[in-house]
């Protein structure tokens, strides 16, 4: 067998099984260098050449690194010994030195992607604790790079905090699009056209942001001084931005209180 093992503890679930698929995908290892574990066993992704099994310290032990994607309350029942290996959490609200003690692990990197993983589209931002080799860290980017974009951050709380923000993936947008129907069916709109309106914004219009900086397009569409500028403007009165602020600060303030139960 060539190139490292991944051992994917949780990999049957949304975020350890999309990225399993996708670093099967994008031909990041082959199947037979990725072995997934859960507790319930047979799942589809064992029919695709991965080894899945119910033993996770028989995962830590065949595997060079480990990343632990199972909700942050099942991680207390977790025992593995991963002494001098990589362990990768996904897990929000526990620590780096929360993790290695409770491991052993030798590096600990904590990533936080998110739910559009499993459509490629995540942003994954990781913080790796301690000294890592640069083939450690070059293979933490590219792992998140098969279900998006990703970058190293350099302090642990900024994990906590990108939590609230990207790793909420399409919550905000959600709210943003709710927000929109429902106000626009309050105004007299019928359902189905706002549902249609709104959707629009928040999913295809906002596409041209791809290739278009965000406050260019706000500048130029104010400058127009028409509908949009008054809108934009209300939602500026109202104290768009400080709410943002607020939302992103309640998020992350969970995040360090710790999630594990
Ligand atoms: N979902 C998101 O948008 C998001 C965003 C950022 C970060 N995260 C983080 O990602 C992690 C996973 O979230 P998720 O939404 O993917 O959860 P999930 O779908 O519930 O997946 C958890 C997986 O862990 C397995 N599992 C639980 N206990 C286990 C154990 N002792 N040994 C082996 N496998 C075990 C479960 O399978 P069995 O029941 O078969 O054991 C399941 O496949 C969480 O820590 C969360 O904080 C999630």
């Amino acid at each position: 067998m060539t190139g490292p093992t991944l051992g994917i503890i949780g990999g049957t679930g949304w975020l350890g099984g999309a990225i399993a698929k996708a670093v099967l995908a994008k031909a990041l290892l082959p199947a037979g260098n990725l072995i997934l574990s859960n507790r319930s066993g047979a799942h589809p992704l064992a029919q695709q050449g991965v080894c899945l099994v119910t033993d996770n310290q028989a995962l830590v032990d065949r595997s060079d690194v480990i990343v632990i994607a199972v909700r942050p309350e099942q991680f207390a029942n977790l025992t593995l010994d991963a002494m001098g290996k990589t362990v990768i959490s996904l897990m929000a609200g526990i620590t780096a030195q929360a993790i290695a003690a409770q491991t052993s692990a030798s590096r600990v990197v904590r990533a936080m992607p998110n739910a559009a993983v499993e459509i490629g589209q995540s942003f994954t931002p990781w913080y790796c604790a301690g000294v890592a080799e640069p083939t450690t860290k070059s293979l933490v980017q590219r792992l998140f790079e098969c279900v998006g974009t990703a970058a190293e951050v350099q302090q642990e709380d900024f994990i906590d905090y990108l939590c609230a923000l990207s790793g909420t993936g399409p919550a905000l947008p959600a709210l943003l699009m709710t927000a929109l129907a429902n106000q626009a069916m309050a105004a007299g709109i019928p359902a189905e056209i706002a549902q249609l309106a709104a959707k629009n914004v928040v999913v295809d219009s906002s596409q041209l942001l791809a290739n278009h900086d965000a406050q260019h397009m706000i500048d130029a569409l104010v400058a127009y001084r028409g509908v949009t500028a008054a809108a934009l403007q209300s939602m500026t009165q109202g104290h768009f931005e400080e709410q943002v602020g607020r939302a992103l600060q309640a998020g992350a303030a969970v995040a360090r209180k710790g999630l594990q139960g």
